[in-house]
């Protein structure tokens, strides 16, 4: 297949494009700066531009465009430019989809759609919760909508937590546990919706490639953990104690209430859409997956 990826300097861009190549697909990339290679093409998500180009014989169309929602004070600018970074970039694409009749657009969105869910188990047939990142998810799949008016199939890859040594929460984690800094957040009983990033990659492949799924998909691993457990492995994975705690009111002092959400939320979810589709995890176990990406 030809697959047209935006987002593919990220974590996850520059996985599943290898992955797909790995099996055998072309890839094209949409980039923001001036092309530097063969395989990249110019678009403007602001304008509402793509390099007509681009989309030439295209089968699937992933994106995976969107702001770092790293660690810190959220102020409103930076809200806003999550916001816009995600939405504008799903709606150009969509109307590309739909304008020249692409097959698939396979989408990101977050796990956070749930809102704060607790211990009750979550599968995509649950409701878009409350709260910033609930209500930025929800906005942020709205966005396809125009390709699945055209009769597109549109997968929503609501992502968990995706580990790697490369990106994403463990580069922020994995020192703080090195320097013994390892805390559990809160009363650690929040559930972690946690995905290796081999999994995730091969999870995102198999959304282009196979037909019978479509519409929302978890994309976490079938054993989510709790907080203080998840703390607890990757201490012992990296050989240091993780005796301490971080009270709740003292994350929500410092960080604001909006960035906390990622990492106070609760998500006892599961990957129900891809397993019923036939998907196999490599690493169903949060130690598998430590020991391979760390
Ligand atoms: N990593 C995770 O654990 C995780 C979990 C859940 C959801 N997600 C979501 O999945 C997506 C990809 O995640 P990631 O970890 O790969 O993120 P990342 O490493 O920060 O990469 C983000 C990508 O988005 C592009 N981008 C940034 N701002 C943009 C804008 N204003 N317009 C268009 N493109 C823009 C960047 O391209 P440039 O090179 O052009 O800047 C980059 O390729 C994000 O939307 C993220 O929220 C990630």
């Amino acid at each position: 297949m030809l697959v047209l990826v935006a987002g593919s300097s990220g974590l996850l861009g520059r996985a599943l494009v290898a992955e797909l190549r790995a099996h055998g697909h072309q890839v094209r990339k949409l980039v923001r700066r001036d092309p530097a290679t063969g395989d990249e093409h110019r678009w403007n998500p602001p304008a509402g531009t793509i390099d007509d180009a681009a989309l030439d014989g295209v089968d699937a169309v992933v994106n995976l465009c969107g702001s770092p929602m790293t660690p810190g004070r959220w102020s409103h600018a930076r809200k806003q430019e999550m916001k816009d970074s995600r939405i504008e970039p799903t709606e150009v694409l969509a109307e590309a989809v739909a304008e020249r009749g692409i097959g698939t657009l396979v989408n990101a969105s977050g796990i956070d759609y749930y809102g704060d869910t607790g211990s009750a188990v979550v599968d995509e047939s649950v409701r878009a919760g409350n709260g910033f990142l609930a209500e930025l998810s929800a906005q942020w799949e709205q966005a396809t909508q125009a390709a699945e008016d055209a009769g597109a199939r549109v997968v929503r890859l609501r992502t968990g937590v995706v580990l790697s040594d490369r990106g994403g929460m463990l580069r922020f984690l994995k020192p703080l546990v090195q320097f013994g800094l390892g805390a559990k957040l809160g009363d650690g009983h929040q559930f972690v919706p946690w995905i290796s990033l081999p999994d995730h990659a091969a999870a995102m492949r198999f959304a282009v490639e196979q037909a019978v799924l479509r519409g929302p998909a978890n994309l976490v691993a079938p054993n989510p953990v709790t907080n203080a457990e998840f703390i607890r492995r990757l201490g012992s994975r990296l050989k240091r104690p993780t005796p301490w705690f971080v009270p709740k009111a003292a994350m929500r002092l410092v960080l604001g209430s909006d960035a906390v959400e990622p990492i106070l939320n609760s998500h006892n979810a599961r990957p129900k859409a891809l397993v019923d589709a036939g998907f196999t995890f490599r690493h169903e176990r949060l130690e598998q997956a430590l020991s391979v990406v760390l």
